[in-house]
């Protein structure tokens, strides 16, 4: 989705803005089937994109993430959902009948896009992300990280042997995300799995892209609170690991890597 229509809007505000009485005068609102193992095995499988859903790995608050496998190839297989959560209330007020009320499959499918999207941008830019595999409508695959069919852990529930190294290592992603215009934007030890004694950042979803924005070398400053409070979150972790690191200095630096960026850009014009 190279011209993303809505780069600084967040799922929340979309979810709320949907929820208005103008959106449910506009239909957005539809009653939805209940996704199950079984249903999601079923749309897998008819839009290859796994050839068997096995295990729910983990259901969160939009989406839930699925062992699956293409033959003998592991992969998550992440499917966004937008009714009934666990942790919501919305969902649980607007349960109705053998279905529930949630947004469009079309909304669904524009996140699972998106951050598919993301990732393949993250990707290619080198940053240690589970490798996309293939999206379709509600749904995308990647690289399952983890070994023995155990996913990999959460940067929360390790034991860091050598913080420092991690923590280098997690900025030094955060700088390549932000060259390529990429913010994460809910970047903390939640949404950092370790990996073959590696960090991998996932769950891009809330991640602002400022690469298709005209100007996009100066817009992109427009997103400091949110690169701040990403480093913030992440020195704040290790700094209980004795890393000692200044999340307004590495911000900085991170945002300076821009104007580089331009420099190079507008040498190349002038050569
Ligand atoms: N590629 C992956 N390999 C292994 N486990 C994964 C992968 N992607 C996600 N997970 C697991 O699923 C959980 C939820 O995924 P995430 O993308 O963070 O979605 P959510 O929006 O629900 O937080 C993660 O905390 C992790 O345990
Ligand atoms: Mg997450």
């Amino acid at each position: 989705m190279p011209n993303d229509p809505a780069p600084y809007i967040s799922k929340r505000s979309i979810a709320l803005r949907e929820s208005s009485k103008e959106a449910g005068a506009r239909g957005r609102l539809q009653d939805l089937p209940e996704i199950t193992l079984e249903s999601v095995r079923a749309d897998a499988h008819a839009s290859h994109l796994a050839t068997e859903v096995q295990s729910i790995i983990s259901a969160g608050k939009e989406a839930t993430v699925f062992l699956a496998f293409w033959r003998d190839f592991p992969l998550a297989l992440k499917v966004y959902r937008y009714y009934s959560t666990p942790h919501g209330k919305r969902g649980k007020r607007k349960k109705m009948g053998g279905g529930k009320v949630g947004f469009s499959k079309d909304i669904m499918a524009y996140w699972a896009a998106r951050e598919f999207w993301i990732l393949e941008r993250a990707f290619r830019a080198g940053v240690n992300v589970p490798t996309p595999a293939r999206h379709s409508d509600n749904m995308f695959t990647a690289r399952f990280l983890g070994e023995d069919l155990q996913p990999a852990p959460l940067l929360k529930d390790v034991d860091i042997k050598h913080p420092k190294r991690i923590f280098d290592k997690i900025i030094e992603q955060v700088f390549t995300l932000y060259r390529v215009f990429l913010i994460h934007g809910d970047l903390s030890a939640f949404n950092i799995l370790m990996f073959q004694d590696e960090p991998w950042i996932i769950d891009f979803p809330q991640a602002i892209d400022f690469a298709s924005r005209p100007g996009r070398h100066s817009v992109v400053a427009e997103g400091r609170p949110i690169l701040l409070r990403d480093i913030k979150n992440i020195c704040r972790f290790f700094s209980r690991f004795g890393v000692n690191a200044d999340a307004e200095v590495l911000c900085n630096e991170c945002m300076s890597q821009v104007g580089e960026t331009e420099r190079l850009e507008a040498s190349s014009l002038v050569r």
